[in-house]
């Protein structure tokens, strides 16, 4: 036996050229693979994590853009330039802070809401495709059906699913998985991204960027809320997004982006002693 294994051994000494060969080969198929991947992201082929939308299989020919072609029509400036503007909004956007302890009462009207969001509405986006809903939610049934989903998940998230320095770097912000201000703000506003929509004709219509095009849009609306008087908290809880949508009856299409809880504060409401940035350590200039 022993003398058979050194036979085979030697043999496989004999042999080393083709094997470096056939290495050689591996290495030049999987760099041909490489470089046909990257160059089908160029032409459109490969799924971005943004773009992660199927494109039909449509000839050439027959490609058709979402949006109607007419021809562009004259921009109307509005203003002029207005230094005390971006002064005053500094000042009023300055003030935002999120809170986390609701008064349910006085109750906002939900005229004011709606300008907000219309306000949210103006919001840029990929290809103007527009891919958000922002779900109102006043009714105090569904709030407590959110709450429960909401703190379910998250003494799950906060004792298994974090780690524990991402707990220890809320610490100073003092959350948990405990959420009154669920139930004791008067509006719920979840607002979920549009991941594909749909073609007048019915043909799935890719949404670029509905992440980024969401984001900015729930950024308008925090400060419309905050130009209204109102506050509001961002929260973005974990593993929740699949049960919200299912208790709003969403399309599959619509994923949760933002929970933002909406109102006035209590009176005894307190919030973390933050400091922001200054303005040299955000912008860098060339
Ligand atoms: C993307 C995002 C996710 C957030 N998620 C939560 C959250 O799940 N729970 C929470 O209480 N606050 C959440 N916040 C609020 C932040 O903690 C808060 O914005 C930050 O501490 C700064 O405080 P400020 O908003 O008062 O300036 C979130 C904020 C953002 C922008």
């Amino acid at each position: 036996m022993e003398v058979e294994a050194f036979l085979n051994s030697s043999k496989l000494l004999q042999h080393w050229p083709s094997c470096l060969v056939g290495l050689l080969l591996v290495l030049v198929i999987k760099y041909i693979v490489r470089k046909r991947k990257d160059s089908s992201k160029q032409d459109g082929t490969v799924r971005d994590e943004d773009v992660a939308t199927e494109f039909e299989e449509v000839a050439d020919d027959d490609l058709q853009p979402a949006l109607e072609e007419k021809p562009h029509v004259q921009f109307v400036p509005g203003q002029t330039l207005n230094p005390k503007g971006a002064q005053r909004f500094y000042e009023l956007v300055c003030g935002r802070r999120s809170i986390r302890s609701f008064s349910a009462l006085p109750k906002p009207s939900l005229s004011v809401i709606e300008e907000c969001i219309r306000a949210a509405g103006t919001a840029p986006s990929g290809a103007h495709t527009e891919p958000w809903t922002f779900c109102v939610v006043e009714e105090s049934g569904v709030k407590q059906s959110v709450r429960w989903i909401v703190e379910h998940e998250e003494q799950i998230n906060y004792n298994k699913r974090m780690h524990p320095q991402w707990v220890t770097d809320l610490r100073p912000l003092q959350t948990s998985h405990v959420k009154p201000y669920l139930t004791d703000a008067p509006y719920l506003i979840l607002i979920f991204k549009q991941t594909y929509g749909t073609t007048k004709e019915g043909r799935r219509k890719t949404h670029y960027y509905n992440e980024i095009s969401t984001s900015i849009s729930a950024g308008i609306l925090l400060c419309a809320l905050q130009a209204a008087g109102l506050s509001s908290l961002v929260t973005t809880p974990l593993n929740c997004g699949p049960a919200l949508r299912e208790l709003l009856q969403r399309p599959e299409n619509e994923k949760l982006l933002i929970l933002l809880a909406v109102g006035y504060p209590s009176d005894d409401c307190k919030v973390p002693d933050l400091e922001r940035k200054r303005l040299d350590e955000i912008m860098v200039k060339y």
